[in-house]
């Protein structure tokens, strides 16, 4: 990242497309400004995408089994890895930007982008564990969030609320709705159950790239945005803390962390809207 200041200003700006709070639709992402439209991929291409997706969920179905007391969160990002590459797939976020692991794993305070090391999980912790894949030039993105172990009652809610709130946007990710329509609702569920949405990171369109059109955002008002059509795919990904919004960035240039040290939860898919309800891509 040796790069001058604007650069460096942009990419801090960029991850899971990081925007300003109040601004959302002012700041694209980099690679959203080369192409500010929503792309509609064809029956042929979901099934690509559905492939890929497939790998990322089978990951998860590994990672189930591993995440407990003592394991590394390295550890876990080498499964990862070599599981990706066994499938003739590549990892999708290493190199990307610079960024230098298979998985990001985020603890307790820890919001997204928690680089993996050697720290050990702890019984009593929660981990956001994220996922991408790269299966012939088409992206598989997903997120989940796992108990470490025995957790408290606080915990188990937040994660509860959080998964829930993903499931609650992909009921309304349907043709005849708009965008934050989707935004809206799950920023309702979110905040009716006492949390709160982050604002500064927000979901995206997937496909050929990781990071499409549009910006998801988990908080906005009903009836905005684009309408939603057959053949848009999202990656719908709800970042949910205990306590306030704000987040921050810590000096590794990554890991984002909540400001007044609360948890945070966070559940992806990436789905495909159809007919009817959306199809979720990232599950087996
Ligand atoms: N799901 C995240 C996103 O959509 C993960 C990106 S990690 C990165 O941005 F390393 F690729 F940035
Ligand atoms: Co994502």
């Amino acid at each position: 990242m040796n790069d001058t200041g604007l650069v460096s200003l942009t990419v801090r700006l960029y991850f899971i497309n990081r925007v300003p709070a109040g601004s959302i639709l002012t700041i694209y992402p980099l690679e959203m400004h080369t192409n500010p439209v929503i792309i509609i991929k064809s029956p042929r291409e979901i099934e690509q995408l559905k492939r890929s997706n497939a790998i990322v969920a089978e990951v998860f179905r590994e990672l189930r089994k591993m995440v407990v007391p003592g394991v590394t969160t390295q550890e876990l990002d080498r499964m990862a890895e070599e599981f990706i590459l066994s499938r003739g797939a590549i990892p999708a976020f290493k190199g990307y930007r610079n960024y230098p692991a298979t998985l990001c794993i985020s603890i307790n305070e820890e919001v997204v982008h928690g680089i993996p090391g050697p720290r050990k999980l702890r019984e009593g912790d929660i981990v956001s564990i994220d996922v991408g894949v790269n299966l012939n030039g088409y992206f598989g993105d997903a997120a989940i969030t796992l108990p470490v172990g025995e957790v408290d009652q606080g915990a188990k809610k937040l994660l509860e609320v959080t998964e829930k709130a993903l499931h609650i946007g992909i009921e309304m990710a349907r043709v005849g709705n708009r965008l934050h329509d989707i935004s809206h609702a799950i920023q309702k569920w979110v905040e009716g159950k006492g949390f709160s949405v982050v604002r500064e990171f927000v979901g995206h369109g997937i496909g050929k790239n990781l990071h499409e059109e549009p910006q998801v955002p988990n908080f906005g008002s009903p009836g905005q945005g684009p309408r939603l059509e057959k053949g848009m795919v999202f990656a719908l990904e709800p970042m949910v803390n205990e306590g306030s919004y704000e987040v921050r960035i810590l000096s590794d240039g990554w890991t984002v962390v909540t400001a007044d040290g609360k948890r945070s939860a966070h559940f992806e898919h990436t789905i495909a809207i159809t007919d009817g309800k959306a199809e979720i891509l990232s599950t087996l």
